[in-house]
C-alpha cells in the first residue's frame, strides 16, 4: 500500500496520526483539507511532503480557482522539508499547458518518488557492506521509510536493501518525542518487514553508539544546504555528535530533491516551532518546540542521493 496516492481526481494518504493503532487512509478533496493534514503531520516526512506539493496543485487545477493562490498556502504549509516547496514548484511550471499537463506533472512526481528512493536505498546499502562487511548494526531517527515517501523509504529504504542483500544485523530506533515517529512509525515498518529492532529513548541514542551497538547511523533529511549541512528531526545532532566521537558512519539517505542549493548553509534554514503543546499538554509550562536541527557538515561521513554519493565537499 502507498503512503500518498493520486485516484479518481483526489489525493488518497495514510493517516499517520493513527499508526500503529489504525491504519486508515484519508480522501482529500481540496488544497484547504491537503494543508489541515500536512500541519497535523497526517502526511509528512520530506519525500512525501514533496509528492503531497506536487499532488495539491494538481487538486487546485481540477477544483478551478486561483490556483497560483493555492499553491502559495500548500508551499508554506510547512517551512523546513524544502520538498513540499520543490513539488508545489514542479507542477506550477506546466500550469499554462493546461490540467492534463499539470495531472500528468504530478503523477510523474509521484512515481519517480519511488523509483528515486530505491536507487537510493540500492546505494546505500552497497556504500555501507564496502566499507563494513555484513552485518551492519543501524542506529536511525525519526521515519525515513516507506510512510516518509510514497513507498520503500529514505533511511529505511537502505535497511531494506542490506536487509535484501542479508547484510542487516539489529536496528535500533529512536523513539522521537514528542510525536514518536521512531517509536510508532518506524517500529511499526520494521516489524512488518520482520526486521530486528530496539526502540531506544532519543537521550539514549549517543550511549547506544558509544557503546559499540551500532556499526552506522542512516537517517533521512529536510533539507541539506549548498555547504552540505543537514537539517533534520530534532535529535539528529547529537547522533553525527556521537557518531563522530566513536569513529563509525554517520550516513544521509535523501532524494536529489532535498538539497537546496539557494541556501547556502544550515543556519539559513527556517527551524519550525510546534505547538508548545505536543511537548508538556496543556500544563502552563513553557516549551520550545523546535520540530529540526541543524548537522554541520563536516560531521556527516556521507550523502547518499538517487543520483550520487556526496562526501567531505561542498555540494554543486
Ligand atoms: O516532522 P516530520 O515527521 O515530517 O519529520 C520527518 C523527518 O525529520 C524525516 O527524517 C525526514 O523528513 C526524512 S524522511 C525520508
Amino acid at each position: 500500500m502507498r503512503t500518498i496516492d493520486w485516484a479518481d481526481g483526489r489525493v488518497i494518504a495514510i493517516d499517520q496520526t493513527l499508526l500503529p493503532d489504525e491504519l486508515t487512509t484519508l480522501r482529500i478533496d481540496t488544497v484547504d483539507q491537503l494543508v489541515h493534514a500536512i500541519r497535523r503531520l497526517a502526511i509528512r516526512g520530506a519525500p512525501a511532503l514533496g509528492v503531497a506539493g506536487a499532488l495539491g496543485v494538481a487538486l487546485a487545477a481540477c477544483g478551478g480557482g486561483d490556483v497560483r493562490a493555492q499553491a502559495a498556502r500548500l508551499r508554506s504549509a510547512r517551512p523546513t522539508a524544502v520538498n513540499l516547496a520543490w513539488g508545489v514548484d514542479r507542477v506550477l511550471a506546466r500550469l499554462d499547458e493546461g490540467l492534463d499537463a499539470v495531472v500528468a506533472e504530478a503523477v510523474h512526481v509521484l512515481e519517480d518518488d519511488v523509483r528515486r528512493n530505491r536507487a537510493l536505498g540500492l546505494r546505500g546499502a552497497r556504500w555501507l557492506v564496502d566499507r563494513l562487511g555484513g552485518p551492519v548494526n543501524v542506529q536511525t531517527h525519526c521515519n525515513a521509510g516507506a510512510l516518509a515517501c510514497v513507498e520503500w523509504g529514505t533511511a529505511l529504504g537502505v535497511v531494506r536493501a542490506l536487509r535484501d542483500a542479508e547484510a542487516l544485523g539489529h536496528v535500533y530506533v529512536d523513539e522521537t518525542r514528542p510525536l514518536l515517529q521512531g517509536s510508532r512509525l518506524t517500529a511499526w515498518e520494521l516489524a512488518r518487514m520482520g526486521v530486528g529492532h530496539t526502540v531506544v529513548v532519543d537521550s539514549a541514542g549517543p550511549t547506544v553508539i558509544a557503546r559499540g551497538l551500532a556499526d552506522a547511523v542512516v537517517v533521512g533529511a529536510d533539507r541539506i544546504a549548498a555547504n552540505g549541512d543537514v537539517v533534520n528531526k530534532i535529535g539528529t545532532y547529537p547522533l553525527a555528535l556521537a557518531a563522530a566521537r566513536a569513529g563509525i558512519p554517520f550516513l544521509v539517505a535523501a532524494p536529489e530533491s532535498t538539497i537546496d542549493p539557494a541556501t547556502p548553509d544550515g543556519a539559513g534554514v527556517e527551524i519550525e516551532v510546534r505547538d508548545p503543546a505536543e511537548v508538556v499538554g496543556d500544563r502552563p509550562t513553557a516549551a520550545l518546540n523546535y520540530a529540526f536541527d541543524v548537522t554541520p557538515a563536516d560531521l556527516v561521513t556521507a550523502i547518499i542521493t538517487d543520483e550520487r554519493t556526496i562526501s567531505g565537499q561542498p555540494l554543486g
